[in-house]
C-alpha cells in the first residue's frame, strides 16, 4: 500500500515482520521507486522476511509510459521479490486530472513481459473487479495468477474526488460511487472460465469469515488491504500481529463451524455442493 517516505517505509517493515511471524505473503506498491529511486530503501523488506512470499507491484499502464523488462527486473531484485504482479486500474487514473489513460495493446506487452521475466507474473484489479473474460485473456498471455480485486472495498474513483481540483471530474465522479463486478462474482466467473489456474481474490475482505467464504467460491488465496491499515499505521507493531492473528482465528472458526478441517477440503466444499445439488 505504501512507500516513499520514512513513516511509510515503517507501515512496509512493520507489515512485513507481521507477515514473516504469520506466514502471510506481503506485496509493495512499488510505482514510486520508478520515479524516486532515492526512497528504494523503503522497499527493502526482505531483512524482515527469509521466509514468504514477496510480491513486488507496478502499474500495468506503465508499460505503455516506457517501464519494461529491465525496470520490472530492477524493482524485483530491491525488493528481493519472488513475484512481480502488473495492476489495472483505469478507473482510478481516469478521475485524476494527470492519470495515465493510454491502456491500448496491454495485453501485448503483458504477455511479452511474462516471457522475458524468469519470475511469475500476476495481474489484478484494484477494486473494480476482473471478469471471467478478462480472466481468461490475462492467462492466455502467460499470466501465473490473477487477484480479482473486486469491488465491495476502497472505492478509488472516491479518494480521487477528494484530490481532484477539476470541478467537472469532481462531480463525474458521483455517477461511479457503484461501479464495478463485486468480489464474489468476480471469483466464480475467473474460476468457471480458468478452472485450474490460481485465482486470489481481494476487495472488501475485512474478517477471516470473508476469507473462508472467498475460498470457499474457488480462490485459491484471501488478500486483505484496507482493513488492515488502522493497524499498520499504529506504532506499536504487535498491533499488526494481532491483527493478522485475528483474521486467522476468524477463517479457523468459520471452518470449524462448517465442519471443515483443511484449506483444501475448504476450496472443494463449493464444488462437493453443486455436485450434491445436482
Ligand atoms: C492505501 C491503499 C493503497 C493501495 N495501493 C495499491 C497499489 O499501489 N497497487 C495495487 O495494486 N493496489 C493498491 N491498492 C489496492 C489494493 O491492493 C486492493 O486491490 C484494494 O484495496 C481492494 O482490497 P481491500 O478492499 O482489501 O482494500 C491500495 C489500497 C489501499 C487501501
Amino acid at each position: 500500500m505504501t512507500g516513499g517516505t520514512r513513516e511509510t517505509g515503517e507501515i512496509n517493515k512493520r507489515m512485513t515482520i507481521a507477515a514473516q511471524e504469520c506466514g502471510w505473503a506481503m506485496a509493495l506498491a512499488m510505482r514510486v521507486v520508478l520515479e524516486h529511486p532515492e526512497i528504494q530503501h523503503t522497499f527493502q523488506v526482505r531483512r524482515y522476511a527469509p521466509d514468504i512470499p514477496i510480491i513486488a507491484n507496478i502499474g500495468a499502464v506503465q508499460l505503455n509510459k516506457g517501464v519494461g523488462a529491465d525496470d520490472c527486473r530492477r524493482l524485483v531484485e530491491i525488493a528481493e521479490a519472488d513475484v512481480l504482479v502488473l495492476y489495472l486500474n483505469a478507473m482510478q487514473e481516469v478521475f485524476q486530472p494527470e492519470g495515465d489513460v493510454d491502456f491500448r495493446g496491454l495485453s501485448s506487452k503483458i504477455e511479452k513481459l511474462c516471457r522475458q521475466l524468469s519470475i511469475p507474473v500476476g495481474v489484478k484489479e484494484v477494486g473494480w473487479g476482473i471478469n471471467g473474460v478478462l480472466a481468461k485473456i490475462l492467462f492466455d498471455c502467460g499470466v501465473q495468477f490473477v487477484d480479482v480485486a473486486g469491488a465491495g472495498g476502497i472505492l478509488w474513483s472516491q479518494v480521487e474526488k477528494h484530490q481532484t481540483g477539476h470541478p467537472l471530474l469532481k462531480k463525474a465522479v458521483q455517477a461511479f460511487t457503484d461501479w464495478g463486478i463485486p468480489t464474489a462474482e468476480c471469483i466464480l466467473e475467473a474460476k468457471s472460465m480458468a478452472k485450474a489456474r490460481t485465482i486470489l481474490a481481494s476487495g472488501g475482505l475485512k474478517t477471516g469469515v470473508d476469507a473462508a467464504k472467498a475460498i470457499a467460491l474457488g480462490a485459491d488465496l484471501a488478500g486483505l488491504v484496507r482493513s488492515l491499515l488502522p493497524a499498520a499505521i499504529d506504532p506499536d507493531s504487535e498491533k499488526m500481529v494481532k491483527r493478522l492473528e485475528l483474521v486467522m482465528l476468524e477463517m479457523k472458526i468459520a471452518m470449524f463451524g462448517a465442519g471443515i478441517t483443511s484449506v483444501s477440503d475448504l476450496k472443494e466444499s463449493n464444488r462437493l455442493v453443486y455436485e450434491a445439488s445436482g
